[in-house]
């Protein structure tokens, strides 16, 4: 039997404190997505006093709970157009950088880039933004640390922007452009509509 889905945005969150508020805030206004948290994730959006925001999206939610990413399931099965990846926390993003898919936002990713799915990351540790070398993280409760950005950090996410699928930004307003102008493509190019053959 065909069956006539509309594809989605999926968006997986990364156990990052910095930039976890700004994404939440983007996600907030997007239809049709579906959220993806690492099991870190799932801890510090607790740990940051965001579970509420989080479950104010209204989107559906999937953790990090099998060995398998059962969840990746779903990239086979062409629900997505796009996939986001905001905050990436370092380790994710080393992880990716290398090929590792040990993990549900990992596994995300590399089925996104089997599939041929567009993939726009977002590598919270990356950027300076007061000065030329640290930058200023959300801390629990509200505090804010300076960071200073490794160089195996830097290199892990010029790495990542050399695959193929993948767009990398750089700050915030880069993604949130990334992500409008991708849903406007997708509008434009007919792409949402997809039928699949269930069994
Ligand atoms: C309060 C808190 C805030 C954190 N913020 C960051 C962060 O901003 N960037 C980062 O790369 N890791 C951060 N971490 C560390 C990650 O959560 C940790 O590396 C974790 O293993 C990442 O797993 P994941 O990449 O699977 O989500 C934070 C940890 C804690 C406890």
């Amino acid at each position: 039997m065909d069956k006539s889905v509309q594809q989605r945005l999926a968006w997986a969150i990364t156990g990052s404190g910095h930039y976890l508020r700004e994404s939440l805030s983007i996600l907030q206004s997007l239809d049709d997505v579906d959220i993806f948290l690492s099991k870190a994730a799932a801890e510090i959006l607790k740990q940051y006093g965001f579970q509420a925001q989080l479950e104010a999206t209204g989107h559906r939610i999937y953790q990090d709970k099998t060995a398998s990413s059962v969840p990746v399931e779903l990239f086979y099965e062409g629900k997505y157009h796009t996939l986001v990846i905001s905050p990436a926390t370092s380790n994710t993003i080393a992880k990716m950088a290398y090929g590792f898919s040990d993990s549900l936002v990992t596994n995300l990713f590399a089925q996104a880039g089997k599939t041929r799915v567009h993939s726009i990351v977002f590598a919270c540790d990356t950027v300076p933004e007061i000065d030329a070398e640290s930058i200023v993280s959300e801390a629990p409760r509200e505090n804010f640390v300076k960071v200073y950005p490794r160089q195996i950090d830097l290199d892990n996410a010029v790495k990542l922007a050399q695959f193929e699928h993948t767009q990398v930004v750089e700050n915030m307003s880069q993604l949130q452009h990334a992500v409008m102008q991708r849903l406007a493509d997708v509008h434009q190019t007919g792409t949402k509509e997809i039928s699949i053959e269930s069994q």
